[in-house]
């Protein structure tokens, strides 16, 4: 084994991906996961691709005294990931003290028994949600930090903030910061996917649902924007690719090849992608039609965002390969299973 690694929140859609990658590629894993947005049977699909169960812990992130318990019982740990959050940006909006308690105690949790435990590094989850509507794009890891257009955004900037000056106060950790772009898709076997609880916020879920009839009809917020066909642009990215990426991050602090103590890559394909443009490409993959109809904005979305990936290429030696026709056709496939298993 290279090492035992805590993902915290791996019970969760990215959580899970990179827990399959961690231990394809020879890490130990243990699952810290309250289940407040995921369910235990994740850890079985973990199981069955990679044939080793993880650890798993259910608990409170922001519970420092279980969070100590969970360090003296798996001795070792030497590196976290912490995906442990809550990610529903209009929610945030609605509950701002439960997104900063969530958000923000459960990093300061971590941050606070890393040195005692002798944990050497942490990958923080952070979102090109920070950028806000850049002013150039593509957009790099130099571009403006804009104020934040949700509570949830917000707690990403103030998480990023708090890891910045913890590590500089001296605490003998490193950190590298991930940006995510839109992560989307499923892992190939179709074991593991994203479930989202409830009506899907996010693009992707709630086209899948629709093409299975389990939502009548999508709604596209707008048609009216500064983009070639009106609607939105992303920089869509496949969770596995994804997941890869923070396997990189972590062989990279453990390795010792950290240029600085905290570093920041942009995650991203590179590629603008509209939300017509997703809704025709999931049609040519899987031949399914999607009923949909132009609708209004919807508030506080941004118009136009995709990454400039060449720093994380660069350095981490790290580039989405998946296509976005394979990648629609996972998400597919992983509906389909759902609706097998009479899940959804
Ligand atoms: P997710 O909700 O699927 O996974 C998060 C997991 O954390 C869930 O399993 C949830 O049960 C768990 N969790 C939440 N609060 C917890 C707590 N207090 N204690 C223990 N477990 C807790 O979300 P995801 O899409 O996998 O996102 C993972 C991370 O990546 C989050 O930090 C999110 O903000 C960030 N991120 C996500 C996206 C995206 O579009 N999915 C984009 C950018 C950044
Ligand atoms: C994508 C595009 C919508 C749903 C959010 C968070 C971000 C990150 C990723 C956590 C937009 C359009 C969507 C629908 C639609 N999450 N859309 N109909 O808003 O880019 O990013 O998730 O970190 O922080 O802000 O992703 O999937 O919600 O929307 O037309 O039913 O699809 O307007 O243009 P978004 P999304």
């Amino acid at each position: 084994m290279k090492g035992k690694i805590l993902v915290t929140g791996g019970a969760g859609y990215i959580g899970s991906h990179t827990t399959v990658e961690l231990q394809n590629a020879g890490y130990e894993v243990v699952v810290l996961d309250n289940l407040s947005n995921s369910n235990a049977g994740v850890i079985d699909g973990i199981e069955h691709i990679t044939g080793i169960r993880p650890a798993f812990v259910q608990m409170d992130l922001q519970d420092k005294d279980a969070l100590r318990k969970l360090f003296e019982e798996h001795k070792g740990i030497k590196g976290i990931i912490n995906f442990a959050a809550s990610k529903a940006v209009g929610e945030s909006v609605q509950k701002p003290l439960l997104y900063y308690r969530n958000n923000l105690v459960t990093l300061m949790n971590l941050l606070d028994l890393m040195p005692e435990y002798g944990v050497e590094a942490i990958v923080f989850s952070s979102s090109c949600t920070v950028y806000g509507q850049p002013d150039i794009l593509p957009v790099d890891e130099k571009a403006p930090i804009k104020p934040a257009m949700s509570p949830y955004g917000n707690t990403k900037q103030i998480c990023e903030e708090i890891i910045k000056d913890t590590i500089y106060s001296g605490v003998p950790f490193k950190s590298i910061i991930l940006r995510y772009f839109n992560p989307i898709g499923a892992h190939p076997t179709a074991e593991i996917g994203e479930l989202p609880l409830g009506v899907p916020q996010n693009l992707l879920p709630y086209v899948t649902q629709t093409a299975m009839g389990i939502r009548e009809q999508l709604s596209v917020f707008g048609d009216d924007y500064n983009t070639p066909d009106g609607s939105c642009i992303r920089d869509y990215i496949n969770v596995v690719d994804l997941a890869k990426a923070h396997v990189i991050a972590v062989d990279r602090m453990l390795g010792g090849k950290s240029k600085q103590d905290v570093e920041i890559f942009n995650l991203g394909t590179g590629k603008g992608v509209s939300v017509l443009e997703l809704i025709q490409t999931f049609e040519k993959a899987t031949g399914v039609k999607v009923n949909y109809k132009i609708v209004g904005r919807r508030e506080g979305d941004i118009e136009k965002v995709w990454a400039n990936p060449e720093w994380a290429n660069k350095e981490l030696g790290w580039e989405a390969k998946e296509t976005l026709e394979d990648t629609l056709a996972s998400a597919w496939k992983w509906q389909q299973k759902l609706r097998e298993r009479g899940i959804m």
